[in-house]
């Protein structure tokens, strides 16, 4: 374990916001010195001082000082305050993701980390990505609650079941790192580790090259939606669609039944599989089945991000919602490396010829025939 921070005892600081939380933490055990020291030399010296050298005697009285109480109560609260803004300077930086970034599957499971890149390649208990680039992870679990922890970056969050959580880095050096389970979560909890591999960009290329196995995560949510769920026969478009239209609105407010409106994120999306009923879009009937115990987390995070791609987003972060369908945003122009990535991620035409073909296990007659919009 590599150790050469400035700290000892500490793991490497290897992210944009590692030497904050350090800086804050030291600043808080400076604070704690120095006020436990004085605080213990004033205990011995008055019981010294002032121990009892007669019996029954009255010591003098004394009424207040102005100054003595203003400063006591001007110095603690100037502390607090500086304790106060650098905790949320930090956590401020910690956890709004940035409106770029490279973005990343996860799912924890009893007990394991399943990762997934937007460039179709897997990972288990693995996680390798460039250096000094965003990193967004968008996470869920299979099961209980886990956490996902990279101390070398000082980041941590929470993976619940049922939801989506986020956690972003921007990793500093190249190297490995350990990845931890933080949160107990059943008999392997203290197994249920890895490690982060940061890469130059262009070994980070290569490796991406280099490990291109099966669907990314759009064309898995495609072939789902098309052919193993049927989410096509009503959502397709065209004079049939009875489901709502999916086209274009990841990022923006969609109308509901009874004049609410929504925010179409990853999880108003999850939900609305799940428990259609939920958020009845205004125009439309409830009528659609739940999909409650048939698709995987893994397949949701698929049918997001196939549905996210329907509006031109597609490895992107749910935060750039004010650009909201721009194609496939710049939101990855200013890293070469998932540039070139992407632009096998999002266009919605590509595959429509051999799509067919490739899936043996679609129905016969499977609706995505007459759909050319798709
Ligand atoms: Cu998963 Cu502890």
């Amino acid at each position: 374990m590599q150790t050469n921070s400035w700290v000892p005892f500490f793991p490497e600081q290897a992210s944009t916001f590692a030497w904050q939380v350090d800086a804050l933490y030291f600043y808080l055990i400076l604070v704690s010195v120095a006020f436990s020291i004085p605080i213990v030399a004033a205990i011995f010296y008055f019981g010294i001082r002032y121990r009892e050298k007669e019996k029954y005697a009255t010591p003098e009285e004394m009424h207040g000082s102005i100054v003595l109480e203003t400063v006591w109560s001007i110095i603690p609260f100037v502390i607090s305050m500086t304790i106060f803004l650098g905790g949320a300077i930090v956590f401020y930086n910690q956890y709004r993701l940035p409106e770029d970034g490279m973005e990343v599957y996860v799912v924890g499971k009893q007990w394991m980390w399943k990762i997934q890149h937007q460039g179709g390649q897997r990972e288990i208990n693995e996680l390798h990505v460039p250096v000094d680039t965003n990193v967004k992870l968008t996470m869920t679990t299979e099961d209980v609650i886990h956490d996902f922890s990279v101390p070398a970056f000082r980041t941590k969050t929470d993976v619940v079941p049922g939801r989506y959580t986020y956690l972003w880095f921007n990793a500093t050096k190249p190297g490995k790192y350990h990845l931890f389970c933080a949160e107990y979560c059943g008999l392997n909890h203290s197994g249920m580790g890895g490690y982060v591999y940061v890469m130059e960009k262009d070994d980070f290329a290569a490796w991406q090259s280099g490990n291109v196995s099966g669907q990314t995560p759009v064309e898995q949510g495609r072939d789902l939606f098309e052919n193993k769920l049927g989410c096509a026969s009503c959502h397709a478009g065209g004079p049939q669609q009875r489901g709502a239209k999916l086209e274009g609105i990841f990022g923006h407010e969609v109308k509901l039944v009874g004049g609410q409106t929504v925010a179409a994120d990853e999880a108003y999306i999850r939900e609305s599989i799940l428990n259609p009923g939920a958020k009845i879009v205004e125009g439309y009937q409830p009528i659609m089945p739940t999909f409650k115990g048939q698709v995987t987390e893994e397949q949701l995070l698929a049918l997001v991000s196939y549905i996210k791609s329907l509006s031109g987003v597609a490895g992107t972060t749910t935060s750039s919602t004010g650009s909201g369908a721009g194609g496939a945003t710049g939101a990855n122009s200013s890293n070469p490396v998932t540039a070139t990535n992407s632009t096998a991620v999002p266009t919605a035409n590509r595959g429509q010829a051999n799509r067919q073909g490739s899936n043996p296990n679609a129905p016969a007659g499977a609706p995505s025939g007459g759909n050319s919009n798709r």
